[in-house]
């Protein structure tokens, strides 16, 4: 039933005759503007629909008559990115790794192509900024383990430390405490003298009777003055830095079981200029030989 239309007194304008309790609605219709632009909005979407990718189907989606991709779309940047990166890879597979620094734009396009593929590959153990952790080497120092020219480090990386590879870098520390080599106390003695090779206070008693056991046990791999011995991979025991940790029970643990970290040979999974770049990369951290 419709009721009789009436002006409301207050605003002059026609109401709609609905009314809740004493409220009644104005006949306000949209203008009409504002009605077109939602029409025009509605016809538009239509032919969005056709022309692009829009409806979501259960295996797939519609993909629109004007074959439109962003996938497609940055599969070609990145091609064209290839490309243009193509003649620098040319260049850098065919220079020797020890002429890349002598040659400004080179070495920029080396270190930049090394630190991606670091963070991608190597952060994880080593650290976003290549700090190190416990028993993942600091790779900014020019404290090296196994060499820190930029040869040794390409080759540290392509095959990898104890991975088993014939290449790798592969001698271990022996177990001295696991193999029942050293008994506790004389265990004990050498980290006394190890620690005291490292300027750290230590029993002097116990030091003394550790150097006999160093000489005899230790000398061989970290030198008789315990700067330690590159193709030995045995770490320089005077300095401040441990792979390991610095204190007694630290340096106790490492001679008791001989540590032998790993790490992955990188040569069967990285092409050769990316281990190229990565070997230039690490060099240019600030302690390349
Ligand atoms: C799974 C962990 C791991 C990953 C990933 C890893 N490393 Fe290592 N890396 C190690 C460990 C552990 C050592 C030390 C091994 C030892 O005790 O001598 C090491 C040693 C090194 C050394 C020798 C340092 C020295 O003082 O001689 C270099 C160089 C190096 N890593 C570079 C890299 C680069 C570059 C990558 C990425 C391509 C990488 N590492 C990825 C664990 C890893
Ligand atoms: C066969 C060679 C070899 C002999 C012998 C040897 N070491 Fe080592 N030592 C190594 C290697 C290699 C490492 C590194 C282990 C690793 O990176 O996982 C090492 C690591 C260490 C570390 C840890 C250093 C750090 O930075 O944390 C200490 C401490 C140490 N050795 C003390 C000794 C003492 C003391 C003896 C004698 C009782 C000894 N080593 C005998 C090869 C040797």
């Amino acid at each position: 039933m419709t009721k009789k239309r009436e002006i409301d007194d207050v605003t002059g304008v026609e109401t709609t005759g609905h009314e809740w309790d004493g409220i009644k609605e104005l006949n306000k219709p949209l203008p009409r503007w504002w009605l077109l632009t939602f029409y025009a909005s509605i016809i538009w979407s239509v032919g969005y629909w056709i022309v692009y990718p829009a409806w979501p189907l259960a295996n797939d989606y519609t993909r629109g008559i004007w074959g439109y991709s962003q996938r497609a779309t940055v599969a070609a940047e990145v091609k064209a990115g290839i490309d243009a990166q193509a003649a620098m890879r040319q260049k850098l597979d065919q220079t020797p790794l020890a002429d890349v620094r002598k040659d400004p734009e080179l070495l920029r396009f080396a270190s930049a192509a090394g630190s991606a593929s670091f963070q991608t590959n190597c952060a994880p153990c080593h650290g976003r900024g290549a700090q190190g952790f416990t028993g993942y080497p600091n790779l900014n120092d020019d404290d090296w383990i196994w060499g820190g020219t930029v040869e040794e480090i390409h080759k540290t990386l392509l095959h990898g430390i104890r991975t088993g590879d014939d290449q790798a870098r592969a001698i271990q520390m022996p177990k001295f405490g696991v193999d029942k080599l050293l008994d506790d106390a004389k265990i004990n003695d050498v980290a006394e003298y190890t620690m005291s090779l490292a300027g750290k206070a230590s029993d002097a008693t116990a030091a003394g009777r550790g150097a006999a056991v160093y000489k005899e046990q230790c000398a061989l791999c970290h030198g008789d003055d315990g700067k330690g011995k590159i193709d030995q991979g045995a770490p320089n025991l005077t300095d401040a830095i441990w792979l390991y940790g610095g204190t007694k029970e630290q340096v106790v643990e490492s001679i008791r079981t001989g540590r032998g970290g790993m790490m992955p040979a990188w040569g069967p999974r990285l092409d050769s200029t990316t281990l190229k770049s990565l070997a230039v990369y690490v060099h240019s951290l600030g302690g390349g030989k």
